[in-house]
Parts: structure tokens; sequence; C-alpha cells
């Protein structure tokens, strides 16, 4: 969201408390965040809240003396992306017909750029046929309109009417400003853990969250490529847009890449594969009866190495991670090689601040080459974006 003007007009309903959060994720993202609220709306959250969130001042009243008289022009036409949350039964109404009787409303009159509007209101008053019709009319006219969720409604009844959460807001405004310079691209990823079980209770293995692989598979589809993750267990919820299989073993995830690979320009392993797995896995409980147990593993299979090998003349890219606490580099290089990449991502895991479980990462990227790039520390978001700068570049030198 970086460099991207983002408004957010607040209406008068209950759930303009929700804002508040979606402006303070909108901040983090990077967008620069401007406030603009109905009269009613201030009944509800004070403009002070917004504008300690925005850090920008909140336009509510258009006569206040404090606004230059063009400003519902100039804040509407520098604004990459208005989103509406909560918008109210009256607002909507208001905005499919043109009326332009308040700061807001004369805005999004004047408005240039993208448009998204979040309704929430009671599930009868939305339900209303002139309500929908207006929604209608809002579609038809390319506005992004969020369908309200279900769900228990301020006014203690259940219905649909709910503002949707508002960090499936911000995935929604990220579709919306984002450029698709990825569409026409497949790309497959994988991410997580695998675990491979001892008996019924118990099983092995790592500390990958799949931070990462989710990262990238969010941020390739947001690109507009067309993507499919194959993620070991994980707590992340899945990315919109992007078909997702969830499997458990090393055996599952070889199974899943290799029934899709084909269909890919690019494969992206950041998935962290155990290498063994228990020999026997018992269908009963293991007992403590010996004072020392051993369990004897047994080699998994090496997905990439395996996807290293099968390729073809066919044009394709093959990414790996390497996750090394010691001799980064030559590990690295020694896997690229192996495993026949074009490129892989050099993660030191023994730092706090990088690699697993961690929000952010700081890595070294191996070209085949040889050329390495060193990236700081940074989100694992913003990490995603970057690594796929270099994929989609690779993918057109390949032409
Ligand atoms: N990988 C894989 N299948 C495995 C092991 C690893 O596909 N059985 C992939 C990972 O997804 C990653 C890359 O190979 O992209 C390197 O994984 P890593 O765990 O760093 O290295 P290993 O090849 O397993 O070697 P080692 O554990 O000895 O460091």
């Amino acid at each position: 969201m970086k460099g991207k003007n983002v408004v957010v007009g607040v209406t008068g309903g209950i759930a303009a408390y929700k804002a508040a959060e979606l402006v303070r994720l909108l901040v983090k993202a990077g967008a620069q965040t401007r406030v603009a609220m109905t009269a009613h709306a201030t009944k509800f959250v004070t403009p002070l809240t917004f504008e300690v969130l925005s850090e920008n001042r909140v336009v509510w009243d258009m006569w206040d003396g404090q606004e230059s008289p063009m400003s519902h022009i100039t804040m509407s036409q520098e604004a990459d992306l208005i989103i509406i949350a909560p918008a109210t039964a009256n607002f909507i109404g208001k905005i499919a017909h043109g009326i332009a009787d308040d700061f807001l409303s004369t805005s999004i009159v004047a408005a240039t750029g993208k448009m998204l509007v979040c309704p929430s209101m009671n599930s009868r008053m939305l339900s209303n046929p002139a309500v929908q019709e207006n929604i209608t009319l809002l579609r038809k006219r390319g506005y992004t309109v969020m369908a309200p969720q279900e769900g228990e409604l301020a006014c203690g009844e259940r219905g649909v009417g709910r503002l949707p959460e508002p960090e499936q807001i911000l995935e929604q405004a990220r579709i919306l400003l984002s450029e698709h310079d990825l569409s026409g691209m497949k790309v497959l990823v994988t991410a997580g853990a695998t675990v491979e079980p001892i008996d019924p209770v118990r099983y092995i293995t790592n500390r990958s969250s799949g931070k990462m692989g989710y990262a990238l598979a969010r941020a390739a589809a947001l690109r507009g490529a067309e993507v499919m993750l194959v993620s070991g267990p994980t707590s992340l919820n899945p990315p919109r847009n992007v078909k997702v299989f969830r499997v458990k073993t090393a055996a599952e995830m070889r199974d899943a890449v290799l029934g899709h690979h084909a269909e890919c320009d690019v494969v992206i392993k950041a998935a962290a594969v155990l290498d063994y797995k228990p020999r026997r896995q018992s269908k009963t409980k293991i007992k403590k009866l010996e004072e020392i147990q051993s369990l004897e593993l047994v080699r998994n299979p090496d997905i990439l190495a395996e996807l290293g090998r099968r390729r073809s003349g066919k044009r394709s890219l093959l990414v790996g991670f390497a996750a090394e606490t010691h001799d980064l580099m030559s590990n690295a290089r020694e896997k690229l090689r192996k495993k026949n990449l074009d490129m892989i991502i050099a993660n030191d895991v023994s730092r706090e601040d990088a690699g697993f479980e961690s929000d952010t990462n700081a890595v070294k990227i191996i070209h085949r080459d040889g050329r390495v790039e060193e990236l700081p520390l940074m989100t694992k978001e913003d990490l995603a974006d970057r690594i796929l700068d270099r994929v989609k570049k690779l993918w057109k030198e390949t032409a």
C-alpha cells in the first residue's frame, strides 16, 4: 500500500468504531490515509480518534473555515481509493443518486479513483428493495460493494448486515490497488512445516509457521497470478483468490506438488519439509516402559530435488529456500546447484528477527548465474513482493 492515497469515508452507523481499526491497519500497511466523516458519524466516534490514527486532519464540516473551498475536489482527486466504511442505507442512497450535500458525498461526486463501499445496517434495512436497488446501481457503475456479513447485529437481532472485519476490508483494498503485473502467470507455492506421526498422540515437525509461503501466495494472487498453495498445518487464514491444498506429511506434499507443478510456470518451495519420518508409525500409544527410547527415522523424498530432476525444455522457474544456521552461502549455493534451481533464498534461521515464526525476514537471494543480492530486514509481506519482482524479471528473460 506504500505510495497509495486512501480516503476512508465514515458514515453514521454503530460500526463506525470498526473504521478506527481499518484506519490503523491502512496506516500500518503504508497507505497515506485521510479520513472524512459525515456529521452523523461524529456522534458515534470523535474526529480526534481518526486524527490520531491517520496523523492527518479529519474533515467532516465543509463550513468550518479550516478547509480550503476546493478541498472536497483535491482530496477526492488525489485518492487512489475511497473506502466508505461503514456505509449506511442513507449514504448509499445519496451516492447512488448523485446527491452531494456534505463534504463526504460531495467528494464522492468529484472522485476519480476506485470506490469501495462497505454497507452495514440492520438486516431488514439491507433487504429493503430501495437499498438493494441502490447497491445494484453502485455495482453497475463500477463501485466495489462488499457483502455485509451474517451475525449478531447491534440491535440485538441476528442477521446479515454486519460490517466485514477491518482485515477483510484491507485485503479487498489491496486487491483493488494492486497492479496485476503477474496476470497470466501460474504459480505454485508451498508453505509451512510438514508433520510425521509417531503414534496416535505424537508427531515430529519443525518450527516453520508458514508465514513466508502464505505471504508469497497472497502477494502473487494480489498481483494477478493464478496461485495454488500447498500448505502444511498452520493457523494462518488462507489468502483470498488462492487455491489451497492442505497436506500433513512430506509424502502428501509431494503428491500435491507433483500433481500440479506441470500446470504452473513457477514453483516456489517455501515449505520446511521434514527430511525424515519414523520408520514405523505405532497404531497404539507408545507407553513409557524403557529408560531410553530410540526412534528410528527413514528419509523422506526431497520434493524440490525431484522437481529439479524432472525439468524438461519447458519454460519454467524453480525457486527454493535454504534454511541454515551456519555456512549460509556455501550451503545455499550447493542446494541451488544440486536441486537445479533458478534462484534460492538463503535464510539465516539462527537470527531471532528472521526466519521461522518471525514476522520479518532478512535474506540473500542467490541466482543461478552466481549473482547475490542481499536484502535488508523487512516484513515477510514486503519480502514476498521483492522475491516476486525477481521472479517476474527472470520470467521475462526466459521468454
Ligand atoms: N525441500 C523439499 N523436500 C525436502 C526437503 C527440502 O522440497 N524433503 C525443499 C524446501 O522446500 C526448500 C529447499 O528444499 O525449498 C531446501 O530445504 P532445506 O530444509 O533448507 O534443506 P534440505 O535440502 O532439507 O537440506 P538440509 O536439511 O540438509 O539443510
